[in-house]
């Protein structure tokens, strides 16, 4: 049953990306809130492209590029492929990247050959493993070992747990369970949403958890809630999809919240990771566009995809003057529309 709904959020995710909701390959790109933070040019403000460092750090990690393959999949045959093939990518670009949620291999530890591509195919790459709240701390230290992980994910997803009808209904404890995993594990944790974001309220409870980053994965990307909809025939909460903070509000509400910030969640391009490092974010992960490339393309074509991220990545920050990413945040930025409101609203600019 688990492997199913693997294999469906793997399909349903690939449907977001290409049915209407992503541009054909050159257009503009589909319209979400990363749009209305914008750069100020300074016509001289450029530098010498070889001067450019892509290299990140954070939580005591170092990251030769501010880009990762995120949280996707694991579970049944089909995810196990996509896994080995997400892995390979990773190791021809030197993405960092993590698994899709580790709780198949908890339940049934057969399907540990699903997971263990990554490892396998990424031998000398930061792997992070992925879990959610309810794990024990023995199950979170068997799904690092498993994949000897360098880092671990938690996940919190309430919304999408909601719309399930299978899906957790209690939470409370989730914050505990979050505490006991982090001190019990001897890599860092990192807590993530899986695309409705995460507040600076949210963030300033998880750095007294002892969680060492957090991932916003806000939205404007992929929508699990439309995802879980798209499940079954009669969806009773179609007016959950597009709930959420967008990725850029995310940022904005979490900065100086005591942890230092991954972003992820409608990263469509460039540009996007641009503005994502430029608001703070330390890093920034994608997830169903790499997904979308691989499935349409193949291997090869992901291996384009990020190779072309990157190499634009570093022609933004050129003509930008941002000698590394985290120089980004000194760029002057231009907040539009209801995201300049929203950070008014919140007394944050
Ligand atoms: C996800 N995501 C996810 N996140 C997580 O923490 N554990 C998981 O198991 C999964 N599973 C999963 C499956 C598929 C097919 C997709 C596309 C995504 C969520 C993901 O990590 C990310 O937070 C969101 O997808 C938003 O990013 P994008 O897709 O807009 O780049």
């Amino acid at each position: 049953m688990t492997g199913d709904r693997k294999d469906d959020h793997v399909r349903l995710a690939h449907a977001q990306h290409t049915t209407g909701t992503e541009p054909p390959p050159g257009g503009p790109p589909t319209p979400n809130q990363f749009d209305e933070v914008r750069f100020v040019h300074h016509a001289l403000a450029g530098t010498d492209r070889e001067k450019i460092s892509l290299a990140t750090r954070f939580a005591g990690v170092e990251w030769p590029v501010p880009l990762y393959i995120n949280a996707m999949t694991g579970g049944s045959p089909r995810t196990g492929e996509i896994n080995r093939d997400l892995a390979v990518a990773a190791r021809e670009t030197g993405l960092p990247i993590a698994t899709g949620s580790m709780s198949p291999y908890l339940k049934d530890p057969g399907t540990a050959s699903t997971f263990t591509p990554v490892r396998r195919e990424h031998p000398d790459g930061f792997v992070l493993a992925n879990l959610n709240a309810e794990a024990t701390p023995e199950q979170a230290r068997r799904a690092v070992g498993l994949l000897d992980a360098n880092a671990l994910q938690i996940h919190i997803n309430t919304v999408q747990e909601t719309v399930m009808p299978e899906g957790d209904r209690s939470f409370a404890h989730w914050a505990t369970g979050i505490e006991r995993i982090a001190a019990a594990v001897d890599v860092p944790v990192v807590v993530k949403e899986v695309g409705f974001g995460l507040s600076g309220r949210t963030v300033r409870e998880l750095a007294s958890l002892g969680v060492r980053a957090a991932d916003v994965a806000g939205s404007g990307g992929t929508d699990f809630a439309r995802i879980e909809n798209g499940r079954r025939n009669r969806p009773d909460y179609a007016y959950l999809e597009g709930w959420g903070l967008s990725t850029p509000a995310a940022l904005l509400d979490a900065r100086d919240c005591g942890l230092p910030l991954l972003a992820s969640g409608g990263v469509r391009n460039p540009l996007d990771i641009t503005r994502a490092l430029a608001l703070g974010a330390r890093a920034v992960g994608a997830s169903g566009p790499f997904l979308t490339t691989l499935l349409d393309g193949g291997v090869d074509a992901l291996v384009r995809h990020i190779t072309t991220w990157l190499d634009h990545l570093t022609s933004l920050m050129t003509l930008l003057g941002a000698h590394s990413p985290d120089a980004l945040a000194d760029c002057d930025v231009l907040l539009t529309g209801s995201l300049r409101a929203f950070s008014l609203d919140r007394d944050l600019v």
